[in-house]
């Protein structure tokens, strides 16, 4: 699939409403959306992505009234909160705009002018619910009483959440406007429709034209086959939105103006950029490509009204429109009582955006399945695929570089091996492309374990202690950074954070998927410094913690400011046990006292779990002249074996051996901490193992 001419290609991501904010369930299309678009453009194209704020309707209205401010005031402070929850969760939209803007007033105008003058436009009079007091006709939504079937007390208009009967809101006993609490009257009105059963063989034809999954059109053929109906696209005023032209006190209803966005969102770019020219993406006869991400519950508005609305008005209909799943958190819905409904910032507060990134990714295929975000598997995978397997590479090999010159070696000693993983390459850029990411995260792992691999084979930091073996070391680590450079390029539009410190690293610009055809070779290399640091599993009890909305929540979030297992209060609580540890620390020692202590370097040759042991690891050290010690260290909830194969350690070299259930330890490794945080001390790779610590 390299092809040779750069595609054009726009993608959006569904418009969130400007009434409430970017939570985890939003994050999923957005990170879905990114990964494909930052992938497009490691592979050379050119890739737009838009997306803005969807603003209009009466959920924003009555918000605006109830905090006493306008709407568009309202609809100001969300879009720069939303923005900002984006960014920071390193999405790369080239323009975030909103849907009260003059761009989609033209584009929503001119549309709805153009389908009504091909006569796709009708009008007629409808009896609908409207509450005296607050003098508007009322959703469905906005209507509760009591169930004419079950009898259930307080069902909203269109169905019983009881018994799940639907019905038509003049059907429920005692009805009541749940805006005012007066009971509502019917009112005759006259809508405007957009005539879509005139387009069902065009829609025949375009869902079954591969531009939506397999499952979707299926769906949709039942649908086309039953009988389309007409849509509803008025509202009468009051209503937040755009007035229909030439209808004073009519309005667009809030989904024929939010696709319009996407338009409207680009042609507002395009005026900024010269680059871009709005008719080469949106003509009929455009060659350019156009993807719509959305999910699985607004599938009809994408797939059926929008491709027959841009029909009509002469524009070209989507290339694309690819839906997914919903995110359900340890297999259950999101619930706000569970603290699992988490919001966008609330997550940013604890962890890092590339976790999240990562974990959906790693999940994420082109079916429209939910994606179970369970918290346990979470945090396991994240620290053993990236910390414990793809950082390893590096932070293994960056030492002994640096330590014999700075550069990389001239050859790869082993190219059959790079070759390899070349030759996966092109399966995981079609994996990509047809937004099989977990299929694609697979593969990717499966080699991050064969440089690994690799490494443990040849143990560079057993020659590195062998007389004029120099050379062969740098020959290794040359081969796994650049083993760890093909990773990164993959990696990339799911981690752009950590490949742009990687990139620094390895002193290179970027990670152009084409660019890993040669290898590095000869080139110096910068300093490593750590590309991602671990979850700890208290981060997120401590965002769960943070979610949850109950009476309880609220009462105690006043006694938080003293909770010292708040995140917030950690360095508090840092403080603090550090003051408590000055009162049982022991009293003052002599020189003497000091000298008795017989400290050394030593390399951990191998680490190992422990059958049968929950806290333990067993080291394998290097003690230096040839000497080698076997140490139980509790360590084994801060750190996976991979993690310290390599490693310099302090080892405390004249403790009395210690006889334990599984064998032998000689000697204790320190480390710093105690409890949750716990840090085993690790000396510069440099020092040669025996070295003396005094
Ligand atoms: N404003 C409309 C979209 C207009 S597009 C022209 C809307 N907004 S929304 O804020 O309710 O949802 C925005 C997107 O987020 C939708 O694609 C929706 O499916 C997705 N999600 C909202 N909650 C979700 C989950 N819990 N899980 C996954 N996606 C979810 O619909
Ligand atoms: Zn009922």
């Amino acid at each position: 699939m390299t092809a040779s001419e750069p595609r054009k290609i726009l993608v959006t991501s569904a418009l969130p409403y400007a009434n409430g904010p970017i939570h985890l369930g939003h994050m999923l299309e957005h990170i879905q959306t990114d990964v494909w678009v930052r992938f497009q453009r490691a592979r050379g194209h050119q890739c737009i992505a838009v997306c803005a704020d969807d603003t209009h309707g009466t959920p924003v209205m009555l918000r605006a009234e109830r905090e006493g401010i306008t709407p568009e005031a309202l609809i100001d402070r969300m879009r720069a909160e939303h923005w900002e929850d984006f960014q920071d969760f390193l999405i790369s939209y080239d323009n975030y705009y909103t849907t009260h803007s003059e761009e989609n007033r033209y584009f929503s105008e001119l549309i709805y002018t153009r389908c009504r003058d091909n006569g796709h436009i009708a009008t007629r009079t409808i009896r609908q619910m409207f509450d005296p007091e607050k003098e508007m006709f009322l959703a469905d939504r906005f209507i509760k009483g009591t169930c004419p079937k079950c009898g259930a007390e307080e069902q909203f208009g269109d169905n019983c959440e009881v018994c799940g009967a639907t019905y038509t809101p003049n059907e429920l006993i005692n009805p009541v406007s749940a805006l005012s609490g007066v009971t509502p009257v019917e009112r005759e009105s006259e809508h405007y429709f957009f005539r879509l059963p005139e387009f069902t063989d065009l829609l025949q034809e375009w869902t079954r034209s591969g531009a939506l999954q397999p499952s979707v059109a299926n769906k949709l053929a039942e649908w086309l086959d039953s009988g389309l109906q007409e849509w509803d696209i008025s509202r009468d005023a009051p209503y937040f939105g755009f007035e229909i032209p030439d209808a004073p006190g009519k309005y667009f209803y809030v989904w024929l103006d939010a696709p319009i966005g996407y338009m409207a969102s680009f042609r507002n770019l395009c005026d900024r950029r010269d680059d871009l020219d709005f008719d080469a993406f949106w003509t009929k006869d455009s060659k350019a490509e156009l993807y719509h991400f959305i999910g699985k519950d607004i599938i009809n508005f994408h797939a059926l009204f929008w491709p027959a609305m841009l029909h009509s008005a002469g524009f070209r209909k989507p290339s694309g429109v690819y839906a997914h799943g919903y995110v359900t958190v340890n297999g259950e819905k999101m619930s706000k009582s569970r603290g699992t409904f988490v919001m966008a910032r609330t997550y940013l507060e604890h962890l890092a955006p590339e976790y999240l990134r990562y974990y959906y990714a790693a999940k994420l295929g082109s079916t429209v399945e939910d994606i179970d975000l369970n918290l346990d598997d979470f945090v396991q995978r994240v620290n053993s695929d990236l910390v414990g397997k793809v950082v390893n590479i590096a932070s293994r090999s960056a030492g002994f570089v640096k330590k014999l010159g700075g550069s990389l070696a001239d050859e790869l000693p082993h190219p059959e091996l790079y070759d390899e993983f070349l030759q996966t390459s092109e399966t995981i850029a079609e994996l990509y492309e047809a937004r099989e990411y977990s299929k694609a995260i697979r593969h990717i792992m499966n080699l991050a374990d064969r440089a690994n691999e690799y490494i443990q084979e040849h143990a560079p930091w057993v020659m590195a202690k062998e007389e004029g073996r120099d050379a062969e070391v740098l020959a290794v680590c040359t081969q796994s950074l650049n083993l760890f450079r093909v990773l990164m390029t993959w990696l990339q539009p799911v981690l752009p954070d950590m490949a742009h410190k990687a990139a620094a690293f390895l002193n290179v610009d970027d990670f152009a998927w084409a660019a890993i055809e040669q290898p590095l070779l000869g080139h110096p290399i910068n300093k490593f410094k750590p590309l991602l640091t671990r979850i700890e599993r208290d981060q997120v009890d401590a965002m769960i913690e943070a979610s949850k909305v109950t009476d309880e929540a609220k009462a105690a979030a006043k006694a938080k400011a003293n909770d010292p297992t708040q995140p917030a209060n950690q360095q508090k609580k840092r403080d603090a046990a550090a003051a408590s540890k000055k009162d049982d620390a022991p009293g003052i020692i002599q020189f003497d006292d000091f000298a008795k202590l017989d400290l050394r370097v030593a390399q951990v040759i191998e680490a190992n779990h422990v059958e049968g042991a929950d806290k333990l690891l067993q080291l394998k050290l290097d003690v230096g002249n040839g000497e080698t010690r076997q140490v139980f260290s509790g360590i084994k909830s801060h750190y996976q074996p991979s993690d310290l194969q390599g490693k310099n350690v302090v080892l405390v070299y004249n403790l009395a051996p210690r006889k334990m259930r599984f064998g032998m330890s000689e000697g204790m490794v320190l480390a710093a901490g105690e409890g949750q945080d716990l840090w085993v001390l690790e000396p510069d790779s440099a020092i040669p193992p025996g070295t003396r610590i005094s």
